[in-house]
């Protein structure tokens, strides 16, 4: 035996599962590997001394308790990166994050919710039609990149001309979210290019709307930032990016986890097809079954316990949403897709993969709007849904989903 072999030969079954949730190889199923994690216990040790959260309870516990710091996350993954992603409110905590996240929460809500349903629905219906007149699609260019990209484009006031620009950027810095360790050079090399041409587009976008205003969240940010309650530039192309990249491409994967989990599960399409309205308690079901985000970090600001650890100041953990959502001491049967599972009056636990706390997803309902446009078109429009090939996955880990989704698509 080579000592390669031997070093192999001698990695245990949990070792080999951490290296599995998070190893290129296996983007197509990490939950095997979160299943032996869990089964290890709740809190696993990972690489540089961080603990892995696998379990619901203690998943929980750690993201309701404001004691607990999401400020460290750059440091923790991306201590190694030349340029800095620009911090934006997700990476800050109380004071700067209250003050953040109330200015930005009050230009995002402020827009009506009715007319982001009537505007979903539109691009909902006129991209169907397209997918349906050529039957064979790739998914995430028919349907799954452009809805919520040209949401949050138009809701942001990006000229049409420019949203393959802003798709190409965020795809970058959406892999660059990833541990530092796990980038190719040419991976962080991208990341740093496309944020600089984030900052020079975004910069030069807000100039614009500085000096002629119009409706739209980036004029009602710039404005913000005039009224006293200011935005540094920084901040402001902070929560730009935010908002741009969190904005889209964690909804790219809801809706192409969702079609490929109606694949997997025909009895659950039929089901939807003959009751479009379980299409609002499915969205919540496909973000619990394969949450488009799988971890986030945290750090403890105290001496804290959960169930039986007592983590010290300064311990970091790793917050695995995604196997948290699998637990079955939280879900009964947590591998099936259900879609009827958070009907109302069916008591279950809220899946955590919008998060919890004080960062909850700013944009969780502007995702459940598009993801409820897309699962009852589906369901009214639709009568067969096929794989025309296995899905090809991306690397990434935090936000995890598909490359490819080739499929037919046949009208009613
Ligand atoms: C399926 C779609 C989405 C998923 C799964 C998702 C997931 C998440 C998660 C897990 C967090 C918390 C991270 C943490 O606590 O460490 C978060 C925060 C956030 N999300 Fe989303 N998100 C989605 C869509 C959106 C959309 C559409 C927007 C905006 C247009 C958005 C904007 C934000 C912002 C601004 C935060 C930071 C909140 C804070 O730190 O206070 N997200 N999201």
């Amino acid at each position: 035996m080579s000592s390669e072999q031997s070093a192999l030969a001698q990695i245990s079954p949990v070792q080999q599962a951490v290296v599995d949730s998070v190893g290129p190889h296996m983007r197509h199923n990490p939950y095997d590997a979160y299943e032996v994690l869990r089964a290890a216990g709740p809190f696993v040790p990972g690489p540089h001394d961080m603990r892995l959260v696998t379990r619901y309870a203690e998943a929980r516990a750690i993201m309701q308790d404001p004691r607990w710091s999401h400020a460290e996350e750059p440091q923790l993954l991306h201590g190694s990166s030349d340029i800095e992603l620009p911090g934006s409110f997700l990476w800050m905590e109380p004071p700067e994050h209250t003050r953040l996240r109330g200015l930005v929460g009050r230009a995002f809500t402020a827009r009506s919710v009715g007319a982001m349903r009537e505007r979903a629905e539109e691009l909902v219906a006129g991209m169907l039609d397209d997918i349906l007149a050529r039957r064979e699609v790739e998914l995430l260019d028919a349907l799954a990149y452009p809805l919520p990209l040209s949401m949050i484009c138009e809701m942001l006031g990006v000229p049409p001309e420019a949203h393959e620009q802003v798709r190409h950027m965020s795809h970058a810095i959406a892999r660059g979210l990833d541990p530092d360790m796990l980038l190719a050079p040419e991976e962080l090399a991208a990341r740093t290019a496309a944020v600089r041409e984030f900052e020079e587009f975004f910069g030069e976008l807000a100039r614009r709307r500085r000096a002629e205003p119009r409706d739209d969240l980036i004029t009602a940010l710039v404005q913000a930032e005039e009224q006293g309650v200011a935005l540094t530039p920084t901040e402001l192309i902070g929560t730009l990016l935010i908002l741009v990249v969190a904005g889209h491409e964690t909804t790219v994967n809801l809706i192409a986890n969702g079609v490929l989990a109606l694949i997997r599960n025909p009895w659950e399409f039929r089901r939807l097809r003959s009751n479009p309205q379980l299409a609002v308690p499915a969205v919540d079901e496909v973000l619990r079954y394969d949450a488009p985000v799988h971890l986030t970090t945290r750090a403890a600001h105290d001496r804290i316990t959960v169930g039986e650890h007592t983590f010290e100041p300064g311990d970091a953990v790793v917050v695995l949403f995604a196997s948290a959502n699998r637990d079955p001491l939280a879900f009964p049967d947590p591998d099936r897709f259900d879609i009827a599972r958070y009907a109302a009056g069916n008591r279950t636990d809220r899946h955590l993969s919008f998060g919890l706390g004080l960062h909850y997803c700013l944009g969780a309902f502007l995702a459940r709007v598009e993801m409820q446009t897309v699962l009852t078109a589906i369901a009214e429009r639709v009568k067969d849904l096929e794989l025309l090939a296995e899905p090809a996955y991306r690397p990434n880990v935090v936000v995890r989903g598909v490359s490819r989704l080739d499929v037919r698509v046949v009208a009613r």
